[in-house]
């Protein structure tokens, strides 16, 4: 969480501006407090505070702030509460260094202690002032100010990604990189470090991916990176990205969201398209081999994971274990060299799902990743990779990402079975023939039921609860509509199998609480019938997810009904979240909340 950028240029720009642009860009990391700091006239301008950018920039005023180099922040608060004093950028003693950091610096108190101890003054409670100090104290030891930095780093554990500039050497930002993402983006006469890549968007659309352990400086026209004290041959490094700037704007939406919601069309259409069946056939041929295959994500991405595990178990009969990132070490006598572990992650940095990853890893156990971001650390350390191809998501809460990761699971899963020979020819063919009528179909149920997704956001606005229910493979759409709800709503939604709803949640019942209910399969239909009645006897305000063909049915015993098209259950969870995404999106704006900020929320998360 939080993002950093750094912009290093020829001439005397307004740095403040395009520094709090490229911050905007990465807002979806953190907003807690953000802040800039620039080398003017031999002194650092540094000007911070608790909020969010638009407002900090109207009340500090950072578009007017004129320089060459400049760093800017944007903060998820760990370490001390969300404050003006604890706002990035942290300065040294004498106001000549300024950093900004992603991460957490483990040994930080150990490291304050000392630096106390030889007089320094601390102003704020956060882990990232110690890197101010810690290079103020090496430079006045050994009087080189990169010398002082490397040795800094060197003394630093835990995660981070660092972007610093001092007064010594004003034409520079020295940056170090471990565990948290970081970027360079290669410019003419100037060059960039920030966290994500759409943040360098609007000036480059070339970047050099940082890697562990590597560190160093740019200017506006150099470039230096090493490790492990060895100059790095970055040139090689550098990709052009295919990633528009349009792509990472609103582009005349209201919000991200709902901007990603309506590019889950062309998101499904483009991954589709990019998936290279050879890479689909080889990650196959190696879950084939293996004897437990394990698959994990947090958040949305672990209910991608559990729509994975039912189509692997019920198509292939694989032998499957899905779990939830941060909870990885209950597996780690389980791993052995046979098995595989799929790791979904559409940033590819959230460092429960990273550090997952590794364990399995260091065991023997083969990695694949799922991921939408190219390059990104989980698909680097992975053995395997196969891309989504949604284009960057802003929003914070994921939609297109997740519906573009079932598109490729459910490739993986169908291709498995019928390698296996689980799934006969026709029926593979068939069901590929249903994933790529999805674009237009979910284009189809975005334009009819987008209307109808707002009437109910009208009567959601006021509730204070919500159960999601299903069965099969809705539960985990149940799952992600709840999550949706909740976090960007912030109405406590939960979500259960429907036939679980009557051992304990049932209880919460009364009249017009609101209970949704997921139907994408015939094979559940009548039980599902059930558990509506169920609810309705107990007056709650039951909406029904049903298929055209059993709308009749469900019309006549629900409250409310958005009817979906009739396809293959295997394929359904794409079409079937897509009234939930929206139904959250309305509910959290007729609440006069911004869905794209939720509260306490950032979206990647790098800390664990
Ligand atoms: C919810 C959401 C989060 C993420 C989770 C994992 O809308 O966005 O739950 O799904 O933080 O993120 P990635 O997929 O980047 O690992």
């Amino acid at each position: 969480m939080c993002g950093i950028v750094g912009i290093a240029c020829s001439e005397i720009e307004n740095i403040g501006k395009m520094i709090r642009r490229c911050l905007e860009r990465l807002e979806y990391r953190g907003y807690d407090s953000a802040g800039i700091a620039v080398i003017r006239d031999g002194s650092l301008i540094v000007r911070k505070g608790r909020g969010k950018i638009a407002e900090l920039n109207r009340r500090l005023r950072f578009d007017e702030i004129y320089g060459r180099v400049g760093i800017g922040h944007t903060r998820w608060a760990t370490h001390g509460k969300p404050s003006d004093e604890n706002a990035h950028p942290h300065t040294d003693c004498r106001d000549t260094i300024a950093v900004v950091h992603n991460g957490i610096i483990s040994n930080y108190l150990e490291l304050r202690e000392n630096l106390e101890a030889r007089g320094h003054v601390f102003k704020s409670e956060t882990d990232t002032e110690v890197i101010a100090h810690l290079v103020e104290e090496n430079f006045k030891n050994v009087r080189d100010l990169f010398e002082a930095f490397r040795r800094s780093v060197e003394e630093l554990c835990g995660t981070y990604a660092i972007g610093l500039i001092s007064i010594y050497e004003p034409s520079k930002i020295f940056f170090a990189r471990m565990t948290s993402p970081l970027i360079i983006g290669v410019g003419d006469g100037m060059n960039m470090i920030a966290s994500d890549i759409p943040a360098v968007l609007e000036y480059t659309n070339r970047v050099i991916v940082l890697k562990d352990g590597e560190l160093g400086y740019i200017t506006p026209t150099e470039i230096y990176i090493e490790k492990d004290g060895k100059p790095v041959n970055w040139r090689e490094r550098v990709r052009v990205i295919s990633w528009s700037l349009d792509m990472a704007s609103k582009g005349g939406y209201p919000h991200f969201m709902l901007k990603e919601i309506h590019e889950q069309p062309l998101a499904l259409s483009n991954t589709l398209s990019g998936i290279e069946m050879e890479n689909v056939r080889n990650i196959c041929s190696l879950l084939a081999k293996a004897d437990r295959i394990f698959i994990t994500g947090a958040g949305t991405s672990y209910h991608a994971g559990l729509v994975c595990d039912y189509l692997l178990t019920e198509l292939a009969g694989a032998n499957v274990t899905t779990f939830i990132a941060s909870e990885y070490r209950k597996y780690v006598n389980a791993i052995n060299d046979s098995s595989v572990l799929i790791a979904i992650s559409q940033s590819g940095e959230t460092i429960d799902t990273l550090m997952a990853v590794r364990t399995f890893k260091e065991r023997g156990c083969k990695v694949i990743a799922v991921s939408n971001v190219v390059d990104s650390t989980i698909p680097r350390e992975s053995d395997m990779v196969i891309y989504t191809r949604a284009g960057p998501e802003i929003g914070v809460a994921a939609t297109k990402t997740f519906t573009t990761q079932i598109m490729v699971l459910t490739i993986l899963s169908i291709t498995l079975a019928y390698m296996m020979e689980r799934l006969r020819e026709e029926e593979y063919k068939y069901l590929i023939r249903q994933l790529q009528e999805l674009p237009s179909l979910t284009e189809k149920i975005i334009r009819m039921h987008e209307a109808r997704c707002m009437i109910l956001a009208r009567y959601l606005k006021n509730r204070t609860n919500a159960f999601y229910l299903g069965r099969g493979l809705g539960v985990p759409i149940a799952m992600e509509g709840a999550l949706k709800l909740k976090e960007i709503a912030y109405i406590h939604a939960e979500a259960y199998p429907a036939g679980e709803s009557k051992h304990g949640p049932i209880a919460l019942v009364e009249r017009d609480f609101p209970v949704f209910f997921v139907v994408l399969d015939d094979y559940y239909v009548e039980a599902i019938v059930g558990n509506v009645m169920e609810m309705r006897a107990r007056d709650a305000y039951t909406i029904a997810l049903a298929p055209r063909k059993y709308v009749y049915k469900f019309a006549k015993l629900c409250d409310y009904v958005i009817d979906m098209p009739n396809v293959d259950y295997r394929v359904a969870p794409i079409p079937y979240i897509i009234p939930l995404q929206l139904v959250a999106y309305y509910t959290s704006v007729m609440r006069g909340l911004d869905p794209d900020k939720p509260r306490n929320l950032a979206k990647t998360v790098t800390v664990e």
